[in-house]
């Protein structure tokens, strides 16, 4: 079966200014999509016919096949971006999240400097992210469409993509506006707080 474009979590118009319906139409309506679709094209005579997305991504990144590892995994991530934003309601990290963060940074507005920092600090596109590392919260950035499910230590928590096409239309090339908007206020964290389980990786995983 083809993997598919998964539906945006929320309305379109949900997240108000801080990410727009335009650029959530070309983001994932477009540039998400076209992950999809280049994805399914390349896997007619890979002999992985029925893997989940996960299993590709791993046999990709095995094989050394750039072309559908690249794909494949900026479906996974996009589709794991979705999920790590909510329209703004005031939402803060609660429970055993909250207690992680103030041992591992002291506070959420210091876990939130640190992220920005990082996603300010990628060079080129990538993805910054808050990962759990065994018992620990950690903060790394990975290029272009490299991926936490090809590293050992790193569970996926939190992603922020810094694709310059995540903000060239609402922030221009103003990435650190971006990262600040963005993290500050439409952050999903009771599904980050969920991915303390370590099973973030499966939900935004899809069977092939
Ligand atoms: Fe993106």
């Amino acid at each position: 079966m083809p993997f598919t474009l998964p539906d945006l979590p929320f309305p379109k118009s949900a997240l108000g200014d801080y990410m727009s319906q335009e650029t959530l139409d070309y983001h994932h309506g477009k540039h998400h999509k076209a992950y999809v679709d280049k994805t399914n094209g390349m896997l007619s005579d890979k002999g992985l016919s029925g893997a989940s997305l996960a299993q590709v991504i791993r046999a990709a990144r095995e094989k050394g096949d750039n072309p559908l590892f690249n794909n494949s995994a900026q479906i996974w991530n996009h589709s794991f971006y979705w999920n790590c934003l909510a329209p703004p309601e005031g939402q803060q990290p609660s429970g055993k999240l909250a207690e992680l963060i103030a041992e591992e940074f002291g506070s959420t507005d210091q876990l939130l400097a640190k992220l920005k920092e990082e996603a300010v600090g990628h060079f080129s596109n990538g993805w910054a992210w808050l990962v759990l590392d065994r018992d620990r919260l950690s903060i790394t950035s990975l290029r272009d469409a490299d991926t936490p499910l090809v590293h050992e230590g790193m569970k996926p928590l939190l992603t922020l993509d810094v694709w310059e096409h995540a903000y060239y239309i609402d922030y221009r090339n103003a990435r650190p506006d971006f990262a600040e908007k963005v993290l500050g206020n439409i952050v999903n964290w009771d599904f980050v707080g969920q991915n303390l389980d370590g099973k973030g990786e499966a939900r935004a995983d899809q069977q092939g």
